[in-house]
């Protein structure tokens, strides 16, 4: 989803939604939504429907009033409110990403959940196998020609004769992943660890890596933004990946976060012709800077963190069911480890 830079709503600090006849003798836990650079107003109301009874706390900040017990559910939340005293009860990420939160040093032992949804991921699924494609089928070239009048093509492969290769193998690779098999296309994944009765195969660790990257035609990262992933994709990275391409060249997309690159290394590689042609969604800095080399190259897709967006409909859903189990007693059904950083 990406960050607009549009300033924060705030419909009023707090939005009650009419009590339930029979509330329980404690108060329900409240819900706080901090949501930077989005517009709260369509997650407020969902979450006032699938939460009747519950207070809705709209964009608090460092000094808003908090209730005792209570969820924060965030987007790039600041320091200062993760640490507010009381501590809430469950850290809840907007997205599937958790860097914002773990970026911002959240309070330790306070449980952090992210979204895993079958919307979210198929989002992300159509965004792999459309760029997938529109590379294959040399469409920003093609774009090129129809601007100049020309009627002309180049050759390409068939999906068959080209080797995708997913970096991270979690939910979104996994899925994107099985998208691009049913193209035909041939995938391997690589991920942190060894990762046995996958469909496809893959490859692990910083050990697996090289024999990963001299396979691969076109490579996709859905990794996290880890402090192990972050500048990963650099100039030695990318010269690793097949050099006798059936695509004449490698091709490179980027789902996961713009971190993962060394920008400077990726657009001098996009220049000289190390790399054929890029789908950039992700970027260090968004929204992407008027100065950025990315914007004016002929062999760039570029889009505005759209990937895979939270809609509240399938977000709010997913977060209910977090709250619920919270509230059990129990962990967050997709849980995240701090210490991994995903
Ligand atoms: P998961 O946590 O399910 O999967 C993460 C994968 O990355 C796992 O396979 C994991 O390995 C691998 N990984 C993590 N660290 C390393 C490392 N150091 N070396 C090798 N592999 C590593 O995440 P999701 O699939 O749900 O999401 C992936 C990312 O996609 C999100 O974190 C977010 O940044 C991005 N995203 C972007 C969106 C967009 O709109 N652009 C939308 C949604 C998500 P292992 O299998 O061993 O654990
Ligand atoms: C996410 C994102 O992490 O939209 O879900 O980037």
């Amino acid at each position: 989803m990406p960050d607009t830079g549009e300033k924060r709503f705030r419909m009023s600090d707090t939005a009650e939604t009419p009590p339930a006849q029979d509330l329980p003798a404690q108060d329900p836990s409240a819900i706080a939504v901090a949501l930077t650079g989005w517009n709260p107003a369509p997650w407020v109301a969902r979450f006032a429907a699938a939460a009747p009874g519950r207070r809705i706390i709209v964009a608090p900040d460092e000094t808003t009033p908090l209730p005792p017990r209570y969820h924060l559910f965030c987007w790039k939340p600041s320091q200062a409110l993760l640490n507010r005293t009381p501590r809430p009860l469950l850290i809840a990420s907007a997205g599937a990403g958790v860097d914002h939160i773990l970026k911002a040093n959240p309070p330790p032992g306070v449980p952090i959940s992210r979204v895993v949804d079958p919307d979210l991921t198929g989002r992300m699924v159509e965004y792999v196998v459309l760029h997938t494609l529109m590379h294959l089928r040399r469409m920003t070239e093609a774009s090129q020609h129809q601007r100049a009048r020309r009627w002309k093509s180049a050759d390409f492969p068939p999906a068959r004769a080209v080797t995708v290769g997913v970096m991270g193998v979690g939910e979104m690779g996994r899925a994107a992943a099985q998208g691009l098999m049913a193209l035909g296309f041939t995938v391997i994944g690589w991920g942190r660890s060894a990762r046995q009765g996958l469909p496809f195969e893959t490859y692990a660790g910083a050990e697996g890596l090289d024999a990963f990257l001299r396979r691969t035609d076109m490579l996709v990262n859905l990794l996290p933004s880890t402090p192990e992933t972050r500048g990963l994709v650099n100039r030695a990275l990318l010269e690793k990946l097949n050099r006798a391409s059936p695509l004449g060249g490698a091709v490179f997309i980027n789902g996961g976060r713009g971190d993962a690159c060394n920008e400077a290394e990726l657009a001098a590689a996009l220049r000289d012709g190390a790399l054929r042609s890029a789908s950039l969604d992700v970027f260090v800095t968004e929204p992407l800077p008027a100065d950025s080399p990315f914007w004016g190259m002929e062999n760039v897709v570029l889009t505005p963190h759209r990937a895979a967006d939270s809609t509240p409909d399938a977000v709010v859903a997913a977060v209910m069911g977090e709250i619920g189990r919270i509230e059990a007693g129990l962990a967050p059904l997709n849980s995240v480890d701090p210490v991994r950083g995903y």
